[in-house]
């Protein structure tokens, strides 16, 4: 059995590339080697056993001849950012998941089954419930609330505080350029899946962490940039109050889930959140991360916030869990396996991108006047 991984060089594909292997799989990588996220080119970790393509999942006759002798998609190529250039999103995600369905379906190619990474992002601000006027999906909070720095969500009748609910699969509310880019690979993918009798199946990422994160773009989150700024004896910059929540899963889980949703036929057709189901504020993560590298520098919660950031998203990981999948590492094992990550690359690199100087240029990262 051959199987494609997109985006192969990149964190989640690399691992899930091992795992294939491992598992007796004949492995081909498509990757474009991103220059945000491998400034160095090819990584080491890209295993010698895999074949390499280097080339782009926009590109058709690219795809076209990755796609040749294939049995199985893994589709983890994506464009990840908060930056403006929003049109690259759609294309890279979404076109290139329809391109990916056309080649197969046009060509007549034999693929037994097609996994498209999706993410958590597709909730968009999720679900509340308020205790006097129940349920509701808010929209995102507005630039007024924000500048006031007024952070949590409100319930749209009485203005009252509402409370965060498990974000489940049933729904979906993005609106930013990410979400919005995910959610339409998602439902092109489950749709033109269903209906070319093209087994598919869509896994929601909550925040994956581990081996292999980028240290480099923009978009790798607060463990890398906690862990990299406590190394250099810098403040951990918080946003908002800190007191926003996430779920945060080991890429090991994920690389379980993939493999999970592979066998079963039960999953075709559907999208699962893969998460730790547990809501860890930012400030407990910044806590946890001072606890492993002592900072004198400590904290600096300034009051900017992202444009289009979440309050709190934590997803419900019941449905997978029907399956038999669990999330069996927390934060412990995360930071461990960062933090020997950081260290077997030979440290922080010197000339690390300045993400928050770039987010302020863009005015992705705004101040409020509170
Ligand atoms: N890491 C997370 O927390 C997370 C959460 C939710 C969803 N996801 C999804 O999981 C997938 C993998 O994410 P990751 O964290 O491993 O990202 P990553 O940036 O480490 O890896 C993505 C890889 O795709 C490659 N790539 C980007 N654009 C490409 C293109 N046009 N053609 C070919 N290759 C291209 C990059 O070079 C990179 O190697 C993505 O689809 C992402 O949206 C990730």
């Amino acid at each position: 059995m051959r199987v494609l991984v997109t985006g192969g060089a990149g964190f989640i594909g690399s691992h899930l590339a091992d795992r294939f292997l491992r598992e007796g799989f004949q492995v081909r990588i498509l990757d474009s080697l991103e220059h945000r996220v491998h400034p160095n080119g090819l990584p080491q970790y890209v295993p010698a056993r895999a074949e390499f393509i280097h080339g782009d999942v926009t590109d058709r006759n690219v795809l076209l001849s990755a796609l040749q002798g294939v049995d199985i998609v893994s589709h983890h190529a994506a464009y990840q950012d908060y930056m403006p250039d929003f049109s690259r999103f759609l294309q890279v995600n979404a076109v290139s998941t329809a391109l990916l369905f056309e080649l197969i379906v046009g060509q007549r190619l034999p693929v037994k089954k097609i996994i498209v990474a999706s993410s958590q992002a597709v909730y968009g601000e999720g679900q509340y419930r308020c205790l006097d006027h129940g349920g509701f999906q808010p929209v995102p909070r507005s630039p007024h609330q924000l500048q006031r720095g007024d952070w949590e969500v409100l319930c749209p009748c009485c203005g009252g505080s509402a409370q965060p609910q498990p974000l489940e699969e049933r729904s979906n509310n993005p609106y930013n350029q990410y979400a919005v880019s995910k959610l339409a690979q998602e439902k092109t993918a489950l749709g033109l899946g269903w209906l070319h009798g093209i087994p598919t199946v869509a896994l929601r990422y909550s925040i994956t962490q581990g081996k292999r994160q980028s240290l480099y773009n923009h978009y790798s989150g607060v463990c890398r940039i906690f862990c990299t700024r406590a190394l250099q004896h810098l403040p951990l910059a918080l946003y908002e109050d800190g007191h926003q929540t996430r779920d945060f899963v080991h890429v090991e889980d994920v690389v379980e889930a993939n493999m999970l949703v592979l066998e079963k036929d039960e999953a075709n057709g559907e999208a699962f959140n893969v998460g730790s189901g547990r809501a860890t504020t930012i400030l407990e993560y910044a806590h946890h991360v001072l606890n492993r590298i002592p900072c004198p520098a400590g904290l600096d919660v300034s009051g900017e916030y992202r444009r289009g950031d979440n309050r709190h998203s934590v997803s419900s990981v019941e449905k997978l869990g029907h399956l038999g999948w669990t999330p069996k590492r927390g934060l412990d094992a995360i930071l461990d396996d960062f933090l020997e990550w950081i260290e077997s690359s030979g440290g922080i690199p010197a000339r690390l991108p300045d993400a928050i100087a770039d987010m302020r240029a863009a005015g992705v990262l705004l101040s409020a006047t509170h």
